[in-house]
């Protein structure tokens, strides 16, 4: 059965108490059992994985993109300045869709780049906790891409 992988960076276990004018008051366990439910109904399982730690991030990465197993990637302030998160979807050619809850264009300019967007098969952005879901439903509906 394919797994899809949800890799969420730093600071997004603070969800649901942090900035919820920003980013809501759904917190990330919320977004993991509804991700779960719906991975569940549509015969794929789901790994869901959150870490404060750059490196953690980049094994994780590494590891889904050499099983060829998607990701969709919400690396938070790391997407705007990691280098290695880059070239490790690079280097193990890594399936990303990116997201972010906010709309990183519509924020502080340091918000507008995002390293991982040229490495990314796709980018969903400023849907709140719904971008997750709509990047699930992206690789769901394009089940080619997924290992059988
Ligand atoms: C974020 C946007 C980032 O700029 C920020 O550092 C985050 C969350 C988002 O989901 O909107 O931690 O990735």
């Amino acid at each position: 059965m394919t797994t899809i992988h949800v890799l969420n960076g730093p600071n997004l276990n603070l969800l649901g108490q942090r900035e919820p004018e920003v980013y809501g008051h759904e917190t990330l366990a919320m977004i993991e059992s509804r991700l779960a439910a719906t991975c569940k109904a549509r015969g794929v399982s789901l790994a869901f994985r959150q870490s404060n730690h750059e490196g953690e991030l980049v094994t994780w990465i590494q590891a889904a993109g050499l099983a060829r197993e998607p990701i969709i990637l919400n690396a938070g302030a790391y997407s705007h300045t990691s280098i290695a998160l880059h070239d490790a979807i690079k280097g193990a050619h890594a399936h990303v869709i990116e997201v972010h809850l906010s709309n990183i264009h519509a924020r502080e300019s340091f918000r507008h780049v995002s390293l991982i967007s040229p490495v990314a098969r796709g980018v969903i952005v400023g849907f709140g906790a719904a971008s997750y879901d709509l990047a699930l439903e992206a690789f769901l509906s394009d089940r080619a891409d997924l290992k059988s």
